[in-house]
């Protein structure tokens, strides 16, 4: 028996620069309709031009391949409505970082004084530019998430109208967030439908499982899963899938990301044939993010699966991927 997705979108990946682009770009585009492409470059994204240069740099990576790349920008305080309008039709969000909190994250938000914001929340707002937030404080590496979740509340009661992305949740508290405010949105990444704390520290460390934000206990898992598996519309797929090279991974100084654009259509695929059904795996990887990014077009394409085991590559390029060189249920055909 086959299985077919229409246009799988990637709703948050980072497909990076120069060689790697190269290496990762072509594994999302050939399984992925569009995806929502990360700012945090060295330096970042933040200006119109740098972000039309990228959008070319990444349109060469892929070749042929239907698909598109939906830009974002580093968001800045700073940036004003006459920037904002003139950048408007060439991305689909702006990513907000606090400063230091995740990779290539210095030039991010050092804090969060409404009025500070005011101005370019207000103007995004009104130019239906949703904002797309890494929710994490400085506090304990497990807290980060859930003491976030009050600043989600601040942004959401004071911008009612600006559409709020929490990026790639991973606890129950920001699951419960979700259906409290109306503009509040959420990617969740495959990884964290997956993994707990255990499987990256547990036993004995797993590098290539470390990431930002780490992954947490049994019952967020459980929540994440919930929502995903029923297909709840205020979510999407976003893999979040962050490529480092090897000796950046097996390192003392391990850098935070989980490779998974390779394996992850599959996974998902397997996931919900076991758990749900092919119409909520529809929703979760592409319906939903259609109707909540109100502001993009989609191209048509399907791909096709067959329960039929594969063997995830050991390495692609200098990137080990999640699953290296064990077997999954599900082939792209
Ligand atoms: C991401 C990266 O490497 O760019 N890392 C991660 O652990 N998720 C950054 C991010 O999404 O926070
Ligand atoms: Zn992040
Ligand atoms: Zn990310």
């Amino acid at each position: 028996m086959s299985i077919t997705l229409n246009s799988p979108l990637d709703m948050h990946l980072h497909l990076r620069d120069e060689a790697m682009l190269k290496t990762v770009a072509p594994l999302s585009s050939r399984d992925f309709a569009g995806a929502v492409i990360m700012p945090n470059l060295v330096p970042p994204v933040d200006t119109k031009e740098a972000l039309l240069a990228y959008k070319e740099r990444i349109n060469s990576a892929i070749g042929d391949d239907t698909f598109t790349s939906y830009m974002t920008l580093f968001f800045k305080p700073t940036y004003t409505k006459e920037f904002l309008e003139s950048v408007k039709d060439e991305l689909i969000a702006i990513k907000l970082y606090p400063a230091g909190i995740t990779t290539n994250s210095e030039g991010g938000l050092s804090g969060f004084d409404v009025d500070e914001l005011r101005p370019t929340l207000d103007a995004m707002a009104e130019l239906n530019i949703p904002l797309c937030v890494h929710g994490e404080t400085n506090g304990f590496v497990m807290d980060r998430e859930a003491e976030f979740v009050s600043i989600y509340e601040m942004l959401a009661t004071n911008f009612p109208k600006l559409k709020i992305i929490m990026e790639h949740i991973t606890t129950k508290a920001s699951v419960e967030a979700l259906d409290k405010f109306e503009n509040l949105y959420a990617t969740i990444t495959l990884h964290h439908l997956l993994i707990t704390l255990d499987d990256v520290a547990g036993g004995m460390l797993q590098p290539h499982l470390f990431c930002k934000p780490i992954a947490k206990r049994p019952e967020d898992r459980e929540a994440l899963r919930k929502v995903a598996l029923e297909g709840h519309s205020k979510v999407m797929f976003g893999s979040d899938s962050a490529p480092h090279p090897q000796h950046a991974k097996e390192n003392c100084g391990c850098a935070a990301g989980v490779f998974t654009s390779p394996i992850a259509v599959q996974v998902l695929t397997e996931l919900f044939m076991e758990h749900s059904n092919l119409e909520n795996l529809q929703a979760f990887i592409s319906g939903n993010a259609q109707k909540i990014y109100t502001n993009i077009t989609v191209p048509e394409k399907s791909i096709t699966l067959e329960k039929k085991p594969f063997v995830v590559p050991a390495i692609y390029g200098t990137v080990v991927p999640m699953y290296a060189g064990e077997t999954i249920a599900y082939s792209i055909v």
